[in-house]
């Protein structure tokens, strides 16, 4: 393992340079235009892990090809690690709030800023660059390696659970690991017991078959922007908890270990929200912030269009509403059925005169790890020696579909082992991650490898 260490000490400079440029190429999976960027950044990540010593195809599915790398040289006995990742990046609008374009990664107080720095092509990096450090640095590997990289993460995962079946046998494995996720604090190296799940619909509220004179018609004809706002208004009560009939049925209760062990977390409320600029934070009765974060379902609008919006007075009535609502889910809520309830909802709720519309975009199952056994305690001690701190456990309030498919169709446990920080703005303007966790980063994964090489030999 020394010499692997060696090996990424020694290289630190050129792996970030070869970062830069899978940062410069603007993989937006959302965006049709993008389409040839994603395809870009698949094949150079194919690439780059032929060059680390791995065999490498890039395979098609329906949407964004899947990155698939192997090395399976480490025999028989060893155990197999299934490394998961994303090279899809989410759009970088708004582009006037980046201090420094989003694709053209810049350093600023030992940061990196760029669109992907964080979720995910920073982490994934880091990964490929762990291998090709024992692969080209030690001239081996303690375990047999697949790495399955999608380009669709970002929106939603839909091609990647049917490619994982569908090549079941080859991406056979004694664990999944997958850093896409963030540290507890700087320094203090986090594992993830959880994460939460989501179901994202569309609600589309239709009155005239046209806009109309709000004058004209104001008063007689329904306005489905008012219509939607009510029924918006309907989705919690004042303890903020979501009002669906059924919605809270399949939630399963946590343990009291686990919200005590939340609750000693180093976690500075205040802080956290000046960190976010509210003036308050709010949230479902009963819970602390963490779980409100973590272990509890919420719903929530991320966007609302209707009428006129423009500079000045319009007087409209306008035809047509529509809001993007989603549910962040825990288990074992079930996202189809989320959606189906909140179908049902609205259309118990809706007011006169208009028609109401809901249409499913995605979903992903939430997951929760069991935390005792070889595979945590191997990456514990990975982290404690990388990063010279006891890693805590902590939960997550974001979505990586693709990891209870892996758990159910593969039969292994995953583990996810993030290095992003709080505030680093993944999905927002002035992405960020940290040169120094990149880099200690990159000598936890070494490590891990070779800690998982001995606690999971079969
Ligand atoms: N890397 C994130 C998940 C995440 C977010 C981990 C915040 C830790 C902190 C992932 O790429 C992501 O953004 N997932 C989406 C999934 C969705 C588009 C299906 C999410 O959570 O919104
Ligand atoms: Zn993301």
């Amino acid at each position: 393992m020394a010499d692997a260490l060696d090996y990424a000490r020694s290289n630190t400079e050129r792996f970030r340079e070869e970062l830069f440029d899978f940062l410069r190429i603007p993989s937006v999976s959302a965006r049709s235009e993008h389409d040839g960027d994603t395809e870009k950044a698949a094949r150079w990540l194919a690439e780059r892990l032929r060059a680390a010593g791995l065999t490498s195809e890039v395979i098609e599915t329906p949407g964004h090809p899947v990155v698939l790398g192997e090395w399976r040289d480490a025999g028989p006995e060893a155990p197999t690690v299934l490394i998961y990742g994303h090279y899809d990046v989410q759009p970088p609008e708004p582009l006037d709030l980046w201090t420094s374009p989003p694709f053209e990664p810049t350093v600023r107080e030992g940061r990196i800023y760029a669109r992907g720095s964080a979720d995910d092509k920073g982490q994934l990096h880091m990964h490929v660059k762990a291998l090709e450090s024992w692969l080209q640095g030690a001239g081996t590997l303690p375990i047999n390696v697949v790495v399955v990289a999608e380009g669709e993460e970002e929106v939603g995962s839909e091609n990647l659970a049917p490619f994982v079946e569908k090549y079941r046998e080859r991406l056979a494995c004694d664990a999944v690991v997958i850093s896409d996720s963030a540290m507890f604090d700087e320094g203090l190296p986090s594992l993830l017991f959880s994460l939460r799940g989501l179901a994202y619909v569309e609600v589309h509220v239709r009155a005239a078959k046209g806009d109309l004179h709000s004058g004209a018609y104001g008063g007689a004809v329904a306005n489905p922007a008012m219509a939607l706002a009510r029924m918006l208004a309907t989705l919690h009560d004042e303890n903020g908890r979501v009002t669906i009939p059924g919605f809270y049925d399949q939630v399963k209760e946590w343990d009291a270990d686990t919200r005590s062990a939340i609750a000693g977390l180093p976690f500075d409320e205040e802080r956290f929200r000046s960190g976010v600029g509210a003036p308050g934070l709010t949230g479902e009765a009963g819970f602390s912030t963490l779980e409100r974060l973590w272990i509890r379902p919420t719903c929530e609008v991320n966007g609302l269009l209707s009428g006129y919006t423009g500079e000045g007075a319009k007087t409209v009535l306008p035809a047509k509403a529509m809001a993007k609502v989603s549910f962040r889910l825990v288990p074992d809520q079930d996202p189809k059925r989320i959606a189906r309830l909140m179908e049902d909802h609205l259309r118990a709720v809706k007011p006169e005169g208009v028609a109401v519309e809901v249409v499913e975009l995605h979903g992903g199952n939430p997951w929760r790890a069991d935390p005792s056994g070889p595979l945590f305690d191997a990456a514990g001690r990975a982290l404690e020696q990388a990063f010279g701190a006891t890693p805590v456990l902590v939960g997550e309030g974001g979505s990586i579909p693709i990891v209870g498919d892996f758990e159910r169709i593969l039969g292994a446990p995953a583990l996810l082992v993030g290095f992003a920080l709080p505030g680093c703005n993944m999905h927002a303007p002035d992405e960020w991650f940290t040169i120094d966790n990149y880099d200690r980063g990159i000598g936890a994964l070494v490590r891990l490898y070779d800690e998982l090489g001995t606690s999971l030999r079969g």
